[in-house]
């Protein structure tokens, strides 16, 4: 089964979010069930300077641009995964990040640049290379969103051309929305500009296009799948969704296990495992609260955060429900960057509570490390999410995770109940809705359990060994795959 991994980010290289980790560990998974996987990546900088040997692999002839472009190939250094990247200097080494400048703005040529990724995955997909052909196209969020269509356009020319076309979403809220006029710079056929097609309420959507054109969608939770067949997630998608249910699958992602264990973690003072986390696990917190300096009773339970600041993750709920945690005696650490407004409520809260409230504006890798391990309950308020990763790893480090049960935060995290408890399933805290007096009542019901130690020993071994490892998701992906491509 040859596969074809088209996306925008791969960590450690290029990332934003959880796209990044997905792409670094997921095509590993599947190789590791026997597909033969390819990656094909935008030329970004970070790629550029990052990956080894990249060499001249063939050139394209498309309509964005007189000159053929470059298609170089390099190979990833512990998969050894053969990777495509689509070498065009004037739409991808940029600064700033991969899809906005420096101040945050989008490059007003985003079409285009995505348009010449879809593209470029595309030809692969129809036997650019003369030597790999893959049987699937497996393309992610908006940014690869065009692929699928021009596999489409082929297929409108030559019927069964090319591999079949699987669309991951990963955020139904990143649509690559575009005006009207921008169609005509994306060289589609003229009756691809329609409700039956790329057209969303007048302008082109990336992620219409993806949801429309491909032959299976997925998302990474199944709780997330049936959300966005509802007028409530489906962002005005659902429609659609719903029309294409048979087609769209939730599959849950996993954590890497060789980025993320507490049993080899650099950024941890001392490993620890679910069999003997106690040492590890103070001296991870110790560590976190020098770092923040945070003086208060060091029995009190410490509240930790890694997240993007943007409304989907639901914080400004923490913020709201901060004075009464505070005055109950936590302490907060917290890891973000985004949306001016909270960055600036976070930190006004610091300075408002030093010693109690440490806040680092900003992203760090590393002390993203030292928060999961080192804090005893992870808050993700998140309003809606697709999956989550943040949570897996916490789970995995003993963190307990402090969620609103939405999408995969639902589908991975068992709330702490009488009856959980009891049947020794409960792995963190669940609310719902969008009062922070539900945040902070499943952050009481968090504190008084913190306060029993025996048992918050009991769930921190519980939630570190579930297993949430790639494997599953890879092998629920060949699945897919196969019903696809049966004789691949
Ligand atoms: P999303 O992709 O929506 O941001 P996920 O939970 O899937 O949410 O993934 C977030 C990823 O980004 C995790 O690997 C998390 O550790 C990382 N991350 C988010 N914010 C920061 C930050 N400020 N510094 C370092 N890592 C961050
Ligand atoms: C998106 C989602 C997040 C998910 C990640 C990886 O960024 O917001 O929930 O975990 O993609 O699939």
């Amino acid at each position: 089964m040859r596969v074809l991994f088209a996306i925008a980010e791969l960590y450690p290289w290029v990332k934003t979010g959880g796209l990044g980790d997905v792409a670094a560990a997921l095509p590993a998974a599947l190789a590791a069930e026997g597909a033969d996987v390819r990656l094909v990546l935008p030329g970004f900088r970070g790629f550029l300077d990052g990956l080894p040997g990249i060499a001249d692999r063939l050139r394209l002839a498309t309509p964005f641009v007189p000159e053929r472009v470059r298609i170089a190939a390099a190979r990833l250094p512990q998969s050894g995964l053969a990777v495509y990247l689509v070498d065009h200097p004037a739409f991808y080494d940029r600064p700033g990040n991969p899809y906005t400048d420096a101040a945050g703005a989008d490059w007003p040529d985003n079409h285009r640049r995505f348009a010449l990724l879809g593209r470029a995955a595309a030809a692969l997909a129809l036997g650019a290379d003369p030597d790999w052909t893959p049987d699937i196209l497996h393309g992610h969020d908006w940014h690869l969103g065009l692929a699928p269509a021009y596999l489409a356009a082929q297929r409108a020319v030559a019927a069964a051309a090319g591999a079949a076309s699987v669309f991951t979403v990963h955020n139904l809220a990143f649509q690559g929305l575009f005006p009207a006029a921008s169609f005509a710079d994306l060289f589609l056929p003229a009756s691809f500009q329609s409700v039956e097609g790329i057209e969303f309420h007048g302008q082109v959507s990336f992620l219409k296009a993806g949801l429309h054109y491909a032959d299976r969608l997925t998302t990474v939770s199944p709780t997330y799948a049936r959300e966005i067949a509802t007028p409530a997630f489906g962002a005005g998608l659902d429609g659609l969704l719903r029309r294409r249910t048979g087609d769209l699958s939730g599959i849950l992602n996993g954590v890497d296990t060789a980025v993320w264990d507490p049993a080899h973690d650099p950024n941890l003072p001392l490993s620890y495992s679910a069999a003997r986390a106690a040492r590890g696990k103070g001296a991870a917190k110790a560590a976190l609260r020098r770092r923040f300096a945070l003086d208060g009773d060091e029995d009190a339970p410490l509240f930790g955060v890694v997240s993007r600041l943007v409304p989907q993750k639901g914080l400004d709920l923490l913020l709201a429900a901060l004075p009464e945690l505070v005055g109950d005696g936590a302490e907060l650490a917290l890891l973000g960057s985004g949306d001016a407004d909270l960055e600036r409520g976070f930190t006004a809260a610091g300075a408002a509570y030093p010693g109690r409230v440490g806040v680092e504006i900003g992203y760090d890798e590393s002390l993203a490390h030292l928060i999961v391990g080192g804090a005893d309950i992870l808050v993700m308020p998140s309003r809606f999410e697709p999956c989550g990763l943040t949570q897996l790893y916490a789970l995995r480090y003993g963190t307990l995770p402090l969620v609103r049960r939405v999408g995969g935060l639902a589908d991975t995290v068992v709330d702490a109940s009488a009856h959980s408890l009891a049947a020794g399933t409960a792995t963190g805290f669940g609310f719902d809705g969008e009062d922070s007096r539900a945040l902070l009542s499943a952050a009481e019901r968090a504190v008084a359990l913190y306060r029993d130690r025996a048992a918050w020993r009991r769930m921190m071994r519980r939630a570190m060994t579930r297993d949430f490892g790639w494997g599953q998701a890879a092998r629920q992906y060949m699945a897919l795959y196969r019903a696809l491509r049966p004789s691949a």
